[in-house]
């Protein structure tokens, strides 16, 4: 029995605000077709200098400082993405560099699309068990509008840059509850990769939109089982910010109050592997998460993959 506890968080958006407005000065749309189809009013976007591996160290030193934890307490890195900076090295190997981590730290990225920092977050909590150290930083941090076609109105209004970043420790005394699943024979949402085509994202919405509801809503289901608990007693559901429809759906059909759901799509947009962090950052920050809540997150993306999990803050 154990479970990862979360010490503290941290996060970094680009400076840019992009609105709805600016973006249909460019392609044929609105702010009243893109927030009541989804939410969003607007996103950040990086310009100028700024990049993955700089808004991640951010986050984590944010993270690191709330926490009172020094980089050489860190045992393990992990950067859950699928907009890195470089494909190699990873964004974790150069937050290590960033931060000073000590050079024994497990360090390595991880692409589970809107899914991954779940995994990471699972991943982390296991590598830790054998690490130097007892602090792992787990991170979702997403550069999106690099692979964004800027001239496709069906997916450059949805997509947000981020990074969120979580400071853990591993407790033996605690238990939490997880949940994953693949289905890798549905090409749904497509990210190109290197290569002479221009990378972009491509999205078959509604087909992913029912996708969403379904295995979030599954997710949900099974860890309230496995806690044996019901719906009444979570405190949170933190689910991956893609749409407000999407969160919802899943409440109507939880039989859920809406506001059991954290959300702030309307000003980040889907940030992918960022949004569960960056929402529970900001939760944090706002004063929203007290110790021995019960939080329960879920992500679901390209793959397809999902992940949920429930545990006590
Ligand atoms: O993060 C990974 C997980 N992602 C998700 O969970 C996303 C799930 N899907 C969705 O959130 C929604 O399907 C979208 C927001 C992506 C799209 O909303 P929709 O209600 O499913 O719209 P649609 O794709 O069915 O398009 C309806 C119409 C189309 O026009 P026609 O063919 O009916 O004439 C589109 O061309 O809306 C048009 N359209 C737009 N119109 C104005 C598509 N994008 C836009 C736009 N502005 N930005």
């Amino acid at each position: 029995m154990s479970a990862p506890e979360i010490l503290s968080t941290g996060s970094c958006v680009p400076t840019q605000v992009v609105t709805n407005e600016m973006l249909a000065q460019r392609v044929d749309t609105s702010d009243e077709w893109v927030f009541s189809r989804t939410g969003i009013h607007s996103r950040r976007h990086c310009s100028g200098g700024e990049n993955g591996v700089a808004m991640a160290a951010q986050a984590a030193r944010q993270a690191l400082e709330r926490a009172g934890v020094k980089p050489e307490e860190v045992g393990v890195c992990l950067v859950a993405t699928f907009t890195p900076d470089f494909a190699s090295p990873s964004t974790a190997c150069l937050l290590q560099r960033e931060l000073g981590l000590l050079e024994d730290t497990i360090c390595f990225d991880l692409n589970a699309a809107c899914a991954g920092f779940v995994y990471a977050l699972h991943t982390a909590h296991s590598l830790l068990s054998g690490a130097s150290r007892p602090y792992a930083l787990v991170l979702g941090c997403e550069v999106i509008s690099r692979v964004l076609d800027m001239d496709d109105r069906s997916t450059c209004v949805l997509f947000g840059d981020g990074a969120g970043a979580v400071l853990v420790r591993r407790r033996e005394d605690a238990c939490w509850h997880t949940v994953f699943g693949s289905r890798g024979d549905d090409m749904s949402i497509r990210v190109q990769g290197p290569g002479p085509e221009k990378a972009a994202v491509h999205m078959e919405g509604q087909a992913v939109f029912r996708f969403a509801v379904e295995v979030a809503e599954k997710s949900v289901r099974q860890l309230l089982e496995q806690e044996g608990i019901g719906i009444g007693d979570l405190d949170w559901i933190v689910c991956h910010q893609a749409n407000a429809r999407i969160t919802e759906f899943l409440a109507k059909r939880l039989r859920a109050d809406a506001s059991l759901f954290y959300q702030n799509i309307d000003h980040c947009g889907n940030t992918s592997a960022a949004s569960i962090p960056l929402a529970l950052d900001e939760l944090q920050r706002a004063g929203g998460l007290r110790k021995g809540m019960r939080v329960l997150l879920v992500g679901f993306g390209g793959g397809l993959t999902w992940a949920g999990a429930l545990l006590r803050w």
